[in-house]
């Protein structure tokens, strides 16, 4: 882009300059060209692309002006138009050099980090190979997402990885000017909230077997709020750019971002995530917020209640969700599995239970009634 830059100051150059030249009586074609230099000039397109041109093109036509007043040969505006190209590359180059400092502020804020030792592993017992249809069609709606183009860490890659790449832009030399992907503080920022758990916890743990069957016209409604779940707490934005294990910029820990409360039947009462990684055991992690890994590595833990513990169980062989629930109050246990992103950091192999949420779910209103078949 820096080469087009160029180019078109050539032309530009060129062009004012054999103007000069060949025209003696210059009169109305001359000002006719002032006028298209001008509309070049001012023609966003020119100016917002490769500004130093768009400069130029302003410039050039005022000191055709210029010199035409003077009534001397055309060495002077030889000089001149030097003159007004090294002021339309200056322009820029001022305010380049300013961003140029603050990306080295952002870089020395947002360093590449090294996540060996600090992410932890997968351990073997995670494994399971024989993982059910939901399951799979999760970890596949949860590729999608993370295949999403994560524009928070493409900034990242570019102040770390394109240095040269943001300065020639930066500086105005070329196309690309495109505001968002500029790093700065606020394109770089997670805003860090803390959210409390929405409703009261249900006290009644109980094993599985004293709770009655899910409410089966409301499965589309568990899995869609497991899904926002695991989107809210695990956004590919909050992971930053991920290059490999030893190399992240900008990971927040993981941690919910919005409260997953869509659903039109279904209100979120408690949401507990039961680590599978840190500790020796399972243990659930017992927060007044929604789950946010900076809170939680200080936090205290329980064990897993009979209802959890069943469903685990089930969710390590393979299972997704674990649904009961009595009069209105609902328990569900859902899965955290590895996608290929979670792999770099976390190791072992997509599929493999990092983790799960332990959800208390209350019945907004009627359910819906099941579709008959008539
Ligand atoms: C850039 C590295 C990185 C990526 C990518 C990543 N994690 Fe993590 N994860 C961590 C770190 C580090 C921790 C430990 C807590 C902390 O220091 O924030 C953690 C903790 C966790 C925990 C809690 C473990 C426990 O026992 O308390 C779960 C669950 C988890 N991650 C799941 C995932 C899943 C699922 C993905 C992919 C969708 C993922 N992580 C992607 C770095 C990462």
């Amino acid at each position: 882009m820096f080469v087009t830059s160029l180019v078109f100051t050539s032309v530009l150059l060129s062009t004012a300059n054999l103007i000069a030249h060949k025209l003696k009586y210059p009169g109305r074609m001359m000002l006719g060209l002032c006028l298209i230099f001008l509309f070049l000039g001012g023609s966003g397109f020119l100016a917002a692309v490769f500004p130093p041109v768009g400069w130029l093109a302003l410039f050039l036509p005022v000191s055709l002006l210029i010199w035409k007043s003077t009534r001397r040969g055309p060495r002077l505006f030889l000089g001149l138009s030097l003159v007004a190209t090294v002021v339309a590359f200056a322009i820029p180059s001022v305010s380049g050099y300013r961003a140029e400092q603050g990306f080295a502020r952002l870089r020395a804020r947002y360093p590449f980090e090294s996540m060996e030792g600090r992410s932890p592993l997968v351990k073997a017992s995670a494994r399971e190979h024989s993982l059910s249809r939901a399951s799979l069609d999760r970890l596949e709606r949860q590729d999608q997402v993370s295949e999403r183009w994560n524009r928070r860490g493409e900034v990242f890659r570019r102040l770390h990885e394109d240095s040269v790449g943001l300065f020639v832009r930066n500086f105005g030399f070329g196309v690309g000017r495109m505001i968002p992907l500029i790093p700065s503080e606020s394109n770089l920022k997670i805003a860090g909230l803390s959210i409390l758990q929405p409703g009261p916890r249900i006290t009644r743990t109980g094993s599985p077997g004293e709770w009655g069957q899910p409410i089966a016209s409301l499965m589309g409604e568990y899995d869609q709020l497991h899904d926002d779940s695991i989107i809210e707490f695990l956004e590919p934005r909050s992971f930053g750019y991920v290059k490999d294990r030893n190399h992240v910029a900008g990971f927040t820990p993981h941690q919910f971002l919005g409260l997953p409360d869509r659903s039109e039947w279904l209100k979120l009462q408690t949401l507990d995530l039961v680590g599978l990684l840190l500790h020796e055991e399972p243990r659930v992690y017992v927060s007044e917020n929604l789950p946010r890994m900076d809170e939680l590595r200080a936090a205290p833990t329980r064990p897993l209640d009979p209802f959890e513990s069943v469903a685990l169980a089930s969710l390590q062989r393979g299972e997704d969700l674990w649904i009961v629930s009595d009069s209105g109050n609902i328990r569900m246990l859902g899965a955290i599995r590895s996608t290929k992103q979670c792999v770099v950091c976390h190791g072992g192999e997509r599929g493999d239970l990092l983790g799960a949420f332990s959800y208390t779910l209350a019945v907004k209103d009627e359910p819906p009634v099941p579709a008959t078949e008539q």
